[in-house]
């Protein structure tokens, strides 16, 4: 069985006792779930047909379980009897209240409305687009025709039907999507889910958030693009925290550069999280590639701009301390709590 079978059998089983209506239905779920024939010691007899290595694995989680079951079990009963009218049992003014469970947004929607906010405040208008885009805005209105060698830089899902489009593999198509539609200035930037054929790794998943933001009007220089992101990236990391500007490659810019924050784990002076250097990229930037511009009617002589984007799960992690960015997609309720 998996983390999340067991997952989705504990949820089961909270439900059916936290539902049961008198003592009566919550002494049938009780046989159910941990009588002797119940489904929880059911379970843990079949842990020694497990292969050897599942079974110390299973047999924490099935004692967990029956943990946690006994426990909501026994505050059900005491709930049931306080409701049952029954003249014997007084009422215990003393007696602590029980603390409601409330749910809260998950660390990653947390992480991507503080960077929605931050650019929100700078001035920044919120604009969002499909996640199943067309080869043109995903890749050639970027300046990447068919066969260019960039495109390998994004491993793409391609759809079947309808044939010839994309998941998107990143937000910047948005950038197109927006100036085809309004005349500079445009100031935006633009949240959203991304999808890439990268094998689940420890900083990769094949589904992930970007925000990306761009800006145009006239008279848009580097020198503002470093200005905003570095104010972006002290508030989100500290005021204190240095910041590095490095030259980069991307089809959409020009120049291009990638933004690095001192490392968070060490302070700069080298570890395992930096891999030695300091240093920690968190997003990629650069003037918009004025190549861009003719596929959007702008005229590149009247106007400038820039362009940025960064992955919400990078900002999440760097900023909690979490080492693998499956954990965030597993839905283990007790490691989310966490954070
Ligand atoms: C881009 O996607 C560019 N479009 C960014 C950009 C926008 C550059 C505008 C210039 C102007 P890149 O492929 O480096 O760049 O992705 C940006 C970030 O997305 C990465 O730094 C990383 O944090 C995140 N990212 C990329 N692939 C994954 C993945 N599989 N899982 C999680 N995060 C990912």
């Amino acid at each position: 069985m998996s983390r999340t079978e067991y997952e989705a059998l504990l949820d089961q089983a909270r439900w059916e006792l936290a539902s049961a209506a008198d003592t009566d239905e919550l002494e049938a779920a009780r046989i159910t779930w941990l009588g002797r024939k119940g489904r929880i010691p059911g379970l843990m007899r079949t842990i020694p047909d497990l292969p050897e290595a599942e079974r110390p694995v299973a047999g924490r989680m099935l004692n967990q379980i029956k943990s946690e079951l006994a426990a909501l079990l026994e505050e059900r009963r005491l709930a049931l009897a306080g409701t049952s009218g029954d003249e014997e049992q007084e009422f215990d003014l003393t007696h602590p209240g029980r603390t409601p469970f409330v749910g809260r947004m998950h660390p990653i929607t947390r992480t991507l409305r503080e960077i929605v906010a931050v650019f929100r405040e700078m001035g920044f208008d919120v604009v969002e687009g499909p996640e199943v885009e067309s080869d043109y805005y995903n890749f050639e209105a970027l300046n990447m025709p068919p066969h260019h060698p960039a495109r390998g830089m994004w491993d793409t899902f391609y759809t079947k039907v309808p044939r010839g489009m994309v998941l998107r593999t990143h937000t910047s198509p948005v950038q197109i999507r927006t100036m085809e539609q309004c005349d500079p200035p445009v100031r935006i930037i633009v949240p959203g889910r991304c999808y890439r054929t990268d094998t689940p790794d420890a900083t990769h998943s094949p589904v992930f958030y970007q925000v990306e933001g761009l800006y145009v009007d006239q008279g848009v220089s580097l020198a503002m693009l470093r200005g905003v992101l570095d104010t972006f990236a002290h508030r989100i990391f500290g005021a204190d925290v240095p910041t590095r500007f490095r030259p980069s490659y991307f089809p959409c810019t020009e120049p291009s550069a990638e933004l690095d924050i001192q490392c968070v784990g060490c302070g700069g002076g080298g570890c395992r999280m930096c891999k030695g250097t300091g240093w920690l990229e968190i997003l990629g930037a650069g003037m918009v590639n004025p190549d861009l511009y003719g596929f959007v009617g702008y005229d590149p002589e009247n106007v400038s701009g820039y362009a940025f984007g960064m992955g919400v799960e990078r900002i999440a992690i760097l900023r909690q301390g979490v080492e693998d960015i499956r954990l965030y997609y597993e839905n283990n309720l007790r490691f989310l709590e966490q954070l």
